[in-house]
């Protein structure tokens, strides 16, 4: 378990990043979030999220236009598609669940909107009220998952892309001419994203699992029954407890994750109790694969010399992968 404080406003309230979860996971305190974050925490915290995947602020009574600003000091924030908006800033997402409105459709394992051809690099999630008993979010690294694989299987899939599509939404849209011209809008706009299976973090450089049940339909250019079982048995990395954090919300929390080597899966056991939480994705890169990745990127060198050695050696469920990053900071 580590801590480290890494002071930018004095003693009093220098920011401190501490590891909770083997795999992915960190609370980060000593910051207020409603102010803008200097160039010095901004810089702890960015190399906090590649390095621990989830960051969690406790005690942040933040307003939507503090959360906005807070995601939007880290790249461009993204509309979804389908996911229900406050109606005035399309950008910030509003889930307000409750007996007339029940959850759907976030309890599925998956990384945010992977239909994209550029998915977000990272989502911010703050809980305005949690329900008194359950309620939380699983999340999963999928660099872990990655890692735990065999070196044969590994090798297998590291040439391979597989095709995403936003077909569980397509659910939302009903048999109206009205709703089927939307659908068909939508289908121009996004068509089916083809990515690579195994990503290369654009920052880490490590490889990370890049499929999701929610919205990877097929491995291109296999029959559809190998398809279909190699997906499953990859689909399986991230149901593996080693690799999960399991989220447990106080309201005023904050989860800030990085969506490029993470999956997540909202738990809808609170229903019908409310739950409400607001939320904005921030826009990313389209993802590289192995094959197509610069070993020599300005990035992975930065990774390498930081940690002095490579990050790609070893495997297994429990390995603490950021630790030397945290220790050479
Ligand atoms: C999501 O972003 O998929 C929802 C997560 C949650 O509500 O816990």
């Amino acid at each position: 378990m580590k801590s480290k404080n890494k002071g930018t406003r004095g003693s009093k309230d220098a920011i401190a990043v501490k590891q909770v979860g083997a795999n992915l996971a960190a609370e980060v305190s000593g910051i207020d979030l409603r102010q803008p974050l200097s160039d010095a925490e901004f810089d702890a915290i960015e190399a906090s999220l590649v390095e621990h995947e989830l960051l969690v602020f406790h005690d942040q009574g933040i307003s939507s236009e503090q959360l906005k600003a807070f995601g939007g000091r880290f790249g461009e924030l993204t509309v979804h598609p389908f996911a229900p908006n406050d109606g005035k800033d399309h950008a910030l997402i509003k889930f307000e669940n409750k007996e007339e409105n029940p959850p759907v459709l976030t309890d599925v394992w998956h990384s945010d909107e992977t239909f994209r051809l550029e998915p977000p690099m990272a989502t911010v999630l703050c809980a305005k009220e949690v329900p008194e008993v359950g309620g939380d979010t699983m999340f999963v690294s999928m660099t872990a998952a990655y890692d735990g694989l065999s070196d044969r299987l590994q090798s297998f899939i590291s040439g391979l892309e597989a095709i995403h599509d936003f077909k569980p939404f397509k659910t939302l849209f009903s048999d109206s001419a009205e709703d089927r011209e939307n659908l068909q809008f939508f289908e121009r706009k996004y068509p089916p994203a083809v990515h690579p299976v195994v990503r290369v973090h654009p920052v880490s450089g490590r490889k990370v699992l890049f499929v999701n049940p929610q919205f990877t339909i097929a491995i291109k250019g296999m029959d559809e029954r190998e398809s279909g079982s190699l997906l499953d048995t990859l689909f399986h990395q991230a149901l593996i407890p080693e690799y999960q954090f399991r989220h447990h919300w106080i309201a005023d929390t904050i989860a800030f994750w990085d969506n490029r080597s993470t999956q997540h899966y909202a738990v809808h056991d609170y229903y019908p109790k409310r739950r409400i939480m607001e939320r904005v994705t921030i826009k990313g890169d389209k993802p590289i694969g192995v094959e197509t990745a610069d070993p020599a990127s300005v990035h992975r060198a930065k990774y390498v010399a930081a940690v002095g050695a490579d990050p790609h050696g070893g495997h297994g469920p429990t390995r603490q992968h950021g630790r030397e990053l945290e220790q050479a900071k």
